[in-house]
């Protein structure tokens, strides 16, 4: 079975969530767009829902899918978000960024009653750091922030590379709210909260991909089938 048909799967499972009147946060990414799609032919059936987009690539795959939008300034919280990751751990932490749309994902899952994670089952980590951490950070002063995150690294105990992500034409890459992103190749992150604290605390940091207790619930597709975990 393909990546692609899990990730489907996944998608599908999650949508058994969505109930009609519920406020939605919408996810980026290759299995959050399944579920878009999914949710887009539940909508064109009858399904009244709106949503909140985590960026502008998924707002305009959901106005093409006929999903109803909305914002963040018009409604007062989410009643669920389903989006993908790029690593989960068993404690259902998660490294997210790898799309770029980390700080507006933060954003929408943390005004959300329940995060829904889906996902094809190589996300699933015995500990996070496989996967290069993004930090959003602001172009000014990038030095000094580098060696901030370094020495927040330091004493969380991790050590790696850091590098300023680069589009595919070369360039900067350029986040939906105008930061960078440095993506940090770690190995092994022994204390994710732990480190995740530490960034916080960086002015230069706008955002990081570590998102600490924010899935309650991860759909796993995989080749034998689908694993649903619950946030011990
Ligand atoms: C987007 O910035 C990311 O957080 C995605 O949610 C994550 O990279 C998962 O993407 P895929 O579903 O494409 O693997």
């Amino acid at each position: 079975m393909d990546m692609d048909a899990l990730k489907r799967q996944a998608a599908a499972r999650a949508l058994e969530h969505v109930h009609d009147g519920m406020k939605l946060g919408l996810g980026t990414g290759s299995t959050a767009k399944h579920f878009i799609e999914l949710l887009g032919e539940k909508v064109k059936g009858g399904l009244r829902v709106v949503g909140v987009p985590t960026s502008e690539a998924t707002r305009a795959q959901a106005k093409a899918n006929g999903v109803p939008l909305t914002t963040l300034d018009e409604i007062d919280h989410l009643d669920l978000t389903v989006d993908g990751a790029d690593e989960v751990d068993p404690q259902l932490n998660l490294i997210k960024g790898g799309g770029g749309a980390l700080l507006r994902e933060k954003i929408v899952a943390s005004a959300s009653d329940r995060m829904i994670v889906i996902a094809d089952d190589s996300k699933w980590v015995a500990s996070l750091g496989r996967f290069p951490l993004p930090i959003e950070v602001v172009p000014f002063g990038l030095a000094a922030t580098q060696r901030a995150i370094a020495d927040a690294f330091v004493r969380s105990g991790v050590s790696g590379q850091m590098v300023v992500r680069k589009a595919a034409d070369g360039h900067v890459f350029v986040t939906d709210g105008g930061h960078w992103i440095v993506d940090a190749r770690l190995g092994e992150i022994q204390d994710a909260p732990r480190l995740a604290g530490f960034l916080s605390a960086i002015p230069g940091v706008v955002e990081h991909g570590l998102f600490i207790g924010l899935a309650g619930t991860v759909i796993l597709a995989g080749a034998q089938g689908i694993r649903v975990i619950e946030r011990p």
